[in-house]
């Protein structure tokens, strides 16, 4: 178990767009592993590779129904919207509000780099939608209307 540093707002590593994944490797397993600690460890439901400096197309998410890996995943269908708060690991303790789809359908390579496809509504939903944002070096900062504001609650979920 490792926790990885995590990049925050104005590094530019969060501003590129990151690579596909071709092959699963000791190396990326253990990127993988170490995105999950990092990401439970912060208390967030979602982070992609590049929060922690590697630009490659890997999320990890968890909306509390258990861990989800997303290799090289594609949005194939969105619809429906929902606008609400939303937080990021890589901007600590602020929120913004940000409209998202409120139903995805998505597919995305399994820790066997095999194709699966997924929907998701409400929070899953945000999250890979925010989440593939990462892997294309957009963070939500610049899709929320109106101003960042300083989170108080600590159950604010990041992602
Ligand atoms: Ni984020």
């Amino acid at each position: 178990m490792a926790i990885r540093k995590v990049r925050e707002l104005g590094d530019p590593v969060l501003n590129k767009k990151s690579r596909v994944v071709e092959e699963m490797t000791p190396r990326i397993r253990e990127l993988i592993d170490d995105m999950f600690d990092t990401m439970y460890e912060a208390d967030g439901v979602g982070l992609a590779a590049p929060q922690v400096g590697v630009l490659k197309r890997i999320v990890a998410i968890d909306v509390g129904d258990g861990p989800l890996l997303m290799i090289n995943p594609e949005i194939l269908e969105s619809r429906d919207t929902q606008t609400g708060s939303e937080g990021c690991l890589s901007v600590p303790g602020k929120a913004g509000v940000v409209t998202r789809p409120n139903f995805v359908r998505a597919k995305y390579c399994d820790e066997n780099m095999e194709w699966v496809e997924i929907e998701g509504t409400e929070l899953l939903a945000r999250a890979i939608c925010h989440e593939v944002d990462h892997l294309n070096g957009i963070m939500y900062v610049e899709k929320v209307e109106g101003e960042l504001y300083d989170v108080v609650d600590e159950e604010e979920e990041d992602v």
